[in-house]
């Protein structure tokens, strides 16, 4: 099995070293994280910059941000950068809000919202597609990032901090690797694609924690959150980076090897396979 999946993996790194060879460089990102740009590219889901600047406007949303983000904003999920915060009635866009970067030493009149080109309009992968900055002073401003919603739910156990090996956390572990077994080949096969066509557009993304990955029941969706626009020419994902966060990252490693129940481990180890089993064959299929 292993020799499988690195055979798979030497056929991933050529094709990817391949496209990357393909791709024009980017820029470096500077000092300012994005670009500030009025291109417009459409989308046909209706969750472009545009259209959220529309919206923005229609419900007065820059007055409303900082009562959602302290208040009425539920909390989606949080990670080791960034709280993610639902906006209310809306379900095309969610704030994120870095732990520790809110600040920025520049600033600013009034609140204003810049475009971040958005380089895949009709992929969702969660990509950020504004920022809005806040005047807190003459100095300094408040900064968040509205990227677009994905729907599902988030996957496994979050990687940081590392989490103990108690009952929540494993019944969540096998839950979450029982419905991605559950998930079928197909979907597997859209994810490859959506992960692909977000290489070529020059996306990273963090396949470190699991929790990055959200299972879309209803449209039999593998989704992606957390992904950064692209700052180096190219990278070389092995897919079983990805494999790792499908059997739920460094959880599921230690879980397999721990002391704990026979029968989990054995549920956990069942449900393992046939992930490694759809995503190996998905690959198959895919990269021809
Ligand atoms: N675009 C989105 N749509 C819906 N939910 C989201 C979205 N982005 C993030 N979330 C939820 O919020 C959680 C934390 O967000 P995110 O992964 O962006 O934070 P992070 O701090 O960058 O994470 P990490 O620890 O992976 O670096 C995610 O695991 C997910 O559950
Ligand atoms: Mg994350």
């Amino acid at each position: 099995m292993i020799m499988k999946i690195n055979a798979i993996n030497s056929i991933i790194t050529l094709k990817s070293n391949l496209a990357a060879n393909r791709r024009i460089s980017l820029p470096a990102m500077q000092n300012d994280t994005f670009t500030k740009t009025t291109s417009f590219k459409g989308s046909k889901n209706d969750d472009s910059f545009q259209e959220f600047v529309k919206w923005a406007e229609k419900t007065d949303f820059l007055s409303n941000a900082d009562n959602i983000i302290d208040k009425t904003g539920r909390i989606l999920g949080s990670g080791f950068e960034g709280i993610t915060i639902e906006i209310p009635n809306n379900d095309k866009w969610v704030i994120k809000v870095m732990k520790r970067s809110n600040l920025i030493q520049q600033g600013c009149e009034k609140a204003t919202i810049c475009e971040v080109p958005d380089k895949l309009p009709d992929l969702n992968i969660g990509q950020i597609i504004a920022y809005v900055t806040m005047p807190i002073s003459n100095t300094l401003s408040r900064r968040f990032y509205i990227p677009r919603k994905q729907k599902g739910e988030s996957y496994g156990i979050n990687n940081t901090p590392p989490q103990k090996l108690n009952k929540k956390n494993i019944d969540t572990h096998i839950s979450s690797l029982k419905k991605m077994a559950q998930f079928p080949l197909e979907a597997y096969k859209q994810m490859i694609r959506d992960i692909m066509q977000a290489n070529d557009a020059g996306y990273i993304f963090d396949f470190y924690n699991p929790n990055n990955i959200m299972l879309d029941d209803e449209n039999k969706r593998i989704n992606f959150v957390d992904v950064d626009p692209a700052c180096k020419e190219s990278v070389n994902y092995q897919f079983s980076d990805i494999l790792y966060a499908l059997l739920d990252g460094d959880f599921g490693i230690t879980f397999l090897n721990s002391n704990e129940d026979k029968d989990l481990i054995g549920q956990a180890k069942k449900y393992s396979d046939i992930i490694k089993e759809k995503f190996e064959k998905a690959i198959q299929d895919e990269i021809k």
